[in-house]
Formats: C-alpha cells, sequence, structure tokens
C-alpha cells in the first residue's frame, strides 16, 4: 500500500463523520489557500493516488459512502446549475450480469463492488429551469435569475422542429456579434446539446471518481461499453447518453495494470 493510500484509508473515519452528519465538519476557515498545507496535502493525495483500478476486492461499498460521493459527485460546477446528469447504481443481480456483459466483461465491471452507469441527458434543461426557479434559495427570486432561467435559458437550447428556430439564432447571433461584440453562442443542434450535457456530466463523473478515492475506495472510467445495449438495458430513450460507466470498490493488490505517467505539461500547456 503506498503513503498516499494508507494516509487516505487513515482519514476514513473522519470522512466518514462527516457522512453521518451529513455536514462538511471542515473549518470555514480554513478553506483552501495556497498556504494552507492540510488540506493541500489531503487534495493532492487523493488526486495522486486514484487510478484506473481493474480489479477490486469482495469489499463492498456501504450504501451511506456510495450516497455521500454521489452527494459530492453533484456538487460538480455545471452549466447554468442545469444539472443534466443522472446515475444508475446497477445493483441487481440480472441488472449486473448483463451490464457487466454490456461492458465486454472488463475485469473493472466483473469485480467491482458497484457498477454505475453515467448519464447526461438533452431534454432536461427545460424541467431543470423551472425547478431551479421553484427550489431557488433566496426569496423572493431576483428578476435577473427569473429572466435567466425563463428567457435566456430557453433562447439558448429551444432548436425547433428540424433547427428552424436555429437558424433564426444563427442568424441574430451573427448580427449580435457584429454589432455588440462577443457573444456566446447558444445551442444550434442536438450535437451540440448532447457536447453541452456531456461536459457537464464528465465533470460530475470526475468529481464521483475522486469522492470514492478519498473514501479509500476505487474506481475505473469505461467508454468500452455498448451503448445502445446498455440502454436498452437501462430503459433510457434518445434524450439519454451513457458518457461512461464507471466499475468501483476497494482496490485489489493486482488491481492497477500499469505505472501511472503524463506527458510533459509543455506539450500542453500554452501561456498565450
Ligand atoms: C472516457 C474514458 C474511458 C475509459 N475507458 C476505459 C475502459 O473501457 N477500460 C479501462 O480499463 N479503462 C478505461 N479508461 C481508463 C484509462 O485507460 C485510464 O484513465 C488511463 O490509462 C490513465 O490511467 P489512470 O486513470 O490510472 O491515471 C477510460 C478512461 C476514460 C477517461
Amino acid at each position: 500500500m503506498s503513503q498516499a493510500d494508507s494516509n487516505i484509508n487513515h482519514t476514513k473515519a473522519t470522512n466518514r463523520q462527516s457522512v453521518n452528519t451529513g455536514k462538511n465538519n471542515m473549518d470555514k476557515n480554513n478553506l483552501a489557500t495556497p498556504n494552507y498545507t492540510p488540506q493541500l496535502k489531503a487534495f493532492c493525495e487523493v488526486i495522486e493516488s486514484r487510478r484506473s483500478v481493474r480489479r477490486f476486492t469482495d469489499t463492498p461499498i456501504p450504501d451511506d459512502v456510495l450516497a455521500e460521493c454521489l452527494r459530492l459527485a453533484m456538487l460538480a460546477p455545471n452549466s447554468s446549475n442545469l444539472q443534466p446528469w443522472e446515475f444508475y447504481v446497477i445493483d441487481s443481480a440480472d441488472n449486473r450480469k448483463r451490464a457487466i456483459k454490456n461492458c465486454m466483461n472488463q475485469n473493472a465491471a466483473k469485480t467491482s463492488a458497484r457498477l454505475i452507469a453515467v448519464v447526461a441527458r438533452t431534454d432536461i434543461w427545460h424541467d431543470h429551469a423551472q425547478q431551479v426557479l421553484r427550489e431557488y434559495p433566496d426569496k423572493p427570486v431576483p428578476k435577473k435569475v427569473k429572466d435567466n432561467y425563463t428567457k435566456v435559458v430557453a433562447a439558448d437550447f429551444l432548436r425547433g422542429p428540424v433547427n428552424a428556430i436555429s437558424v433564426v439564432k444563427w442568424g441574430a447571433t451573427q448580427v449580435a456579434r457584429r454589432l455588440k461584440g462577443p457573444i456566446k453562442s447558444p445551442y444550434y443542434t442536438f450535437e451540440d446539446v448532447k457536447n453541452w450535457a456531456t461536459n457537464n456530466t464528465a465533470l460530475a463523473a470526475e468529481n464521483l471518481m475522486l469522492a470514492l478515492r478519498a473514501h479509500g475506495f476505487d474506481s475505473c472510467p469505461m467508454g468500452g461499453f455498448d451503448e445502445p445495449a446498455m440502454k436498452k438495458l437501462l430503459g433510457l430513450g434518445d434524450d439519454h447518453h451513457v458518457v461512461m460507466m464507471i466499475g468501483a470498490g476497494e482496490r485489489a493488490d493486482n488491481g492497477v495494470y500499469n505505472t501511472q505517467f503524463r506527458f510533459d505539461q509543455d506539450q500542453f500547456v500554452h501561456y498565450v
């Protein structure tokens, strides 16, 4: 077991406390600053010790731990707080068997304690815009917020039959750009909305994997699965997209297949 692993397992009990109270017991005054070393150290340990684990032990992930990890997943940043994600925890023996087959019988699925389909929704923006207004914490809901979730969001997402509204939106955007300067493009096509929903959902998926790690568990994201078969199994329609499958559990000794490496930062980071 690596030092990072043992530190994370060591802090499990503390983490479980915050699960039980449902509250984060961190002192607000100690929120991350570059020089608050213990928190930064813990953060680095979680990130650096996360690996894609392909073999798990028989140890189950307790329901309350999984629920807490999913709560943390859903704290991911997301566009206009529209939360276009869903998580299907595939627990029933029959569904699991079929889901594992749909994951091409990968060990990460076969040996997982929990198998989760992370799903992006392209149809939910309208309902969620209304839900944001219903559940908005500040009452009365400020006019600016109301306008955003009624007018701006609708203008962003509405496409009309055969993208007819999108054609008008495209023209209006070109004109506005010329007259006013920079303007964010709205979504013109189904692919645009799918991309939007997938971006948001992938951030939640990463949060979920890091939360599992912080609780001493591990995960493997899987893109290697039969999406139509998985959607059929889960009863999902055309507006649901399985972004990735996540196998999760306790890391087995032979769970990590290779040494982690990344290319040099210079190859990817551009200071412009
Ligand atoms: C979108 C995505 C799809 C992936 N699909 C698979 C998969 O089907 N099977 C698998 O074993 N690993 C899969 N991985 C894991 C990657 O192989 C792994 O993240 C990469 O090799 C880096 O290793 P690390 O995660 O341990 O740092 C996937 C990762 C991502 C982000």
